[in-house]
């Protein structure tokens, strides 16, 4: 068992993806798995896909670190929201649950979070000092703040309110989508959400992530802010990465 591998795995509204990594590169050793979230997304179901893609993994696998993330607040293993999976999330000591299901130890983490750190470890916020906040523009808004490479998780940005509105329900990628914006309108948007975000928070750089990142060149230049903000690298693995980097850290300082 190499000792700086492990897994990591990425659940999502619409899909569940992992893969072994070594994290000592921040690269995938195997293909990207996929599978779509099970109908209504219960921690059972999910469980179940989350087994099968530990599997797929092959023997390499076995025994090395196991971080997921999810799109929840995570306090000690336990999921206090849940956004576009089932409410059952809500309260569920699901690093537990998840542990005596697989038999072995699991951390668990908010996938924004786990996107973030994968950014100041392996991608666009590496050596980064002072403040970073990553936000990921996707069916809700996530955010991680990073200060001199160290996580201050679960701060939910997306879901401060602005102008008497909660700010995914308008600046989302989705919500881009739901409203008929082009990227125009909602770049006016969405930078009063991130002058707003400094005003509060005065960081050194903004990271933009998530699917629509991809898209960057129809919108980024339209968003004027005192402080640099940069597409976050790694795209549709940061995930996977993060997590699979939290996971082998804890398991090296127990
Ligand atoms: C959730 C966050 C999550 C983000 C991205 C938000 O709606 O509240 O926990 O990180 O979506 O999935």
């Amino acid at each position: 068992m190499n000792t700086q591998h492990a897994v990591g795995i990425d659940v999502g509204g619409t899909g569940i993806k992992g893969a072994l990594v070594d994290t000592q590169a921040g690269e995938l050793l195997s293909e990207r798995i996929k599978y779509p979230t099970p109908e209504g997304g219960t921690p059972g179901d999910i469980f179940e896909v989350i087994a099968q893609i530990v599997d797929d993994c092959g023997p390499d696998a076995a025994g090395l670190p196991l971080g997921v993330c999810v799109p929840s607040v995570v306090k000690n293993g336990r999921t206090l929201t849940a956004a576009n999976i089932s409410t059952e999330w809500v309260g569920l000591d699901a690093e537990e649950a998840l542990e005596d299901r697989l038999g072995r130890d699991i951390v668990f983490l908010n996938d924004a979070d786990s996107a973030g750190v994968a950014e100041a470890h392996y991608g666009e916020a590496v050596g980064q000092e002072g403040l970073t906040i990553l936000t990921t523009l996707g069916t809700g808004i996530g955010s991680a703040l990073i200060q001199d490479g160290v996580l201050i998780p679960n701060t939910e940005l997306g879901h401060l309110e602005l102008d008497g509105e909660v700010a995914e329900h308008r600046s989302s990628a989705v919500a881009r989508q739901r409203l008929g914006q082009s990227f125009e309108q909602w770049a006016a948007g969405l930078e009063r959400y991130y002058l707003h975000l400094n005003r509060l928070f005065s960081p050194d750089l903004f990271l933009l992530g998530g699917g629509v990142s991809k898209e960057a060149d129809q919108f980024l230049h339209l968003i004027s802010l005192p402080v640099p903000i940069r597409t976050a690298a790694l795209r549709n693995n940061a995930g996977i990465l993060g997590a699979a980097f939290l996971a082998h850290n804890t398991r090296n300082s127990r």
